[in-house]
């Protein structure tokens, strides 16, 4: 109990709106099943990813210490990641209000959530679960400049809060990047959005030319609606993390 209830302390003592959604992750009660879940998933991502994640993804995997054979332990993840960008992996208990995650952003913690998907649904979850935060979101956060760029994201966002109109344009801005970004590197489409990372299927999708991919621009993707729930039929490549960390800040710029 120590040690991770003093963790948990002390994020809550540095965070307002999100204190009451922070929890710890019981790592211990992961049961086998679990973790041999885990392994599947990651098992299966891992020979497209070795081709076709970005390099600073496949540096982060490695950097934070994921492992293929078990489920990540949030405090030993985030001891690794800390001393590198201040960011960590922050457990919380599922879904948060938008102020709340732009909160914990600013404050360079990543949301978790500790539940894992069973069996039935490996492909997609409707929520995220341990597997998209961890394995899509937190290696990145072991770069630098992505590491900036996403607490400036949040400081932008949380001071929009009372802006639906500009906090829009800025989720897609997000959607875009975060979640869904690809990179060229190399002379190739390569993916570092979280939700390419953690899909099989969609990521296959989108490799094989299934989606309409787009230089990145500011305008364009402040102004590009998308479905949650469904495959994206266009995408934007960035040519470097920088042009995204400045893009950002330009959005501030104009929503202000
Ligand atoms: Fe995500």
């Amino acid at each position: 109990m120590g040690i991770a209830t003093s963790t948990l302390n002390l994020a809550q003592s540095k965070l307002h709106v999100a204190a009451p959604y922070l929890i710890e992750q019981t790592w211990a009660d992961y049961t086998p099943e679990q973790h041999a879940i885990w392994a599947e998933l990651v098992t299966r991502r891992m020979p497209q990813l070795r081709e076709h994640a970005c390099r600073e993804y496949l540096d982060g995997f490695h950097q934070i210490g994921l492992r293929e054979d078990k489920l990540p332990n949030l405090t030993e993840v985030s001891a690794l990641l800390q001393p590198r960008t201040g960011w960590q992996s922050t457990p919380v208990s599922g879904f948060l209000p938008a102020d709340a995650f732009f909160e914990m952003l600013a404050a360079r913690m990543f949301p978790t959530t500790t539940w894992l998907r069973s069996r039935d649904s490996m492909e997609y979850t409707p929520e995220p679960d341990i597997f998209h935060d961890v394995f899509g979101h937190v290696p990145m956060h072991a770069h630098p400049v992505f590491a900036n760029f996403l607490e400036s994201y949040g400081k932008i966002c949380a001071g929009l809060m009372a802006r639906p109109d500009a906090l829009e344009r800025m989720g897609r801005l997000f959607w875009f990047t975060v979640e869904f970004g690809l990179i060229r590197q190399d002379g190739e489409i390569k993916v570092y959005g979280s939700g390419l990372i953690s899909s099989h299927g969609e990521c296959t999708r989108v490799l094989a030319g299934g989606c309409e991919v787009k230089d990145f621009d500011l305008d364009a993707v402040l102004n590009q609606e998308f479905q949650t729930s469904e495959m994206q039929p266009v995408l934007y490549a960035v040519e470097s993390f920088d042009q995204i960390y400045e893009a950002t800040k330009e959005a501030e710029k104009r929503l202000r």
